[in-house]
């Protein structure tokens, strides 16, 4: 794994990305814009399966809608996520908050597998009913997880050198 990150560290992309006046800030901007729209639309499924927020809505339509807004942009977020590591990957696997924030990710990943399988399809249509355990729960666990997720990743910049 170390010898991965010495020879990526090494790399024509690494020279590019660490030197270059723009590729970081523009990356970090990408980067910004679509987490923003992870957490936006992730952040209102929460609510609305932990029933704090959006009861009027029917959450299975908000699922049906939001699901894949949450999905496209975190494709975005994570290769955005990618290069900007692959500005100094040596210095990011060393720093806590960004060994973190990957812990973090994947068990948020794991909790929304986890909701998928075992939750989603008993999710009600109708906005009055109430939800099952297994979406409350898990919609709470995401709403911590992804706060966190959040936090260690601002973080990051404050543990590195840029
Ligand atoms: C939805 C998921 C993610 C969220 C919410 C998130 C959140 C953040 C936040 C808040 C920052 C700081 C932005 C700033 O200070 O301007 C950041 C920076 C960063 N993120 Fe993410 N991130 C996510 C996914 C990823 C992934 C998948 C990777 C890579 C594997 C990644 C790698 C990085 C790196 C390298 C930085 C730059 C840190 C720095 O030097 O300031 N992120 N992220």
């Amino acid at each position: 794994m170390s010898a991965l990150i010495d020879r990526l560290q090494a790399s024509p992309l690494t020279t590019f990305l660490s030197e270059n006046a723009y590729a970081f800030p523009l990356l970090e901007i990408a980067h910004v814009l679509s987490f923003s729209l992870v957490l936006g639309s992730i952040f209102v499924i929460d609510l609305r399966l932990t029933g704090l927020g959006w009861r009027r809505w029917g959450a299975r339509a908000l699922l049906d809608d939001l699901v894949p807004v949450t999905i496209w942009a975190f494709g975005f977020t994570a290769l955005s996520g990618m290069f900007l590591f692959a500005s100094q990957p040596q210095a990011y696997v060393a720093a806590w908050p960004f060994r973190l924030k990957l812990v973090l990710l994947a068990l948020a990943g794991a909790n929304a597998l986890g909701f998928h399988l075992l939750g989603a399809d008993k999710v009600p249509a109708e906005a009055g009913e109430r939800l099952p355990i297994v979406a409350r729960v898990s919609g709470g666990a995401s709403l911590l997880l992804w706060t966190l997720i959040l936090a260690t990743g601002r973080f990051i910049g404050f543990v590195i050198v840029h």
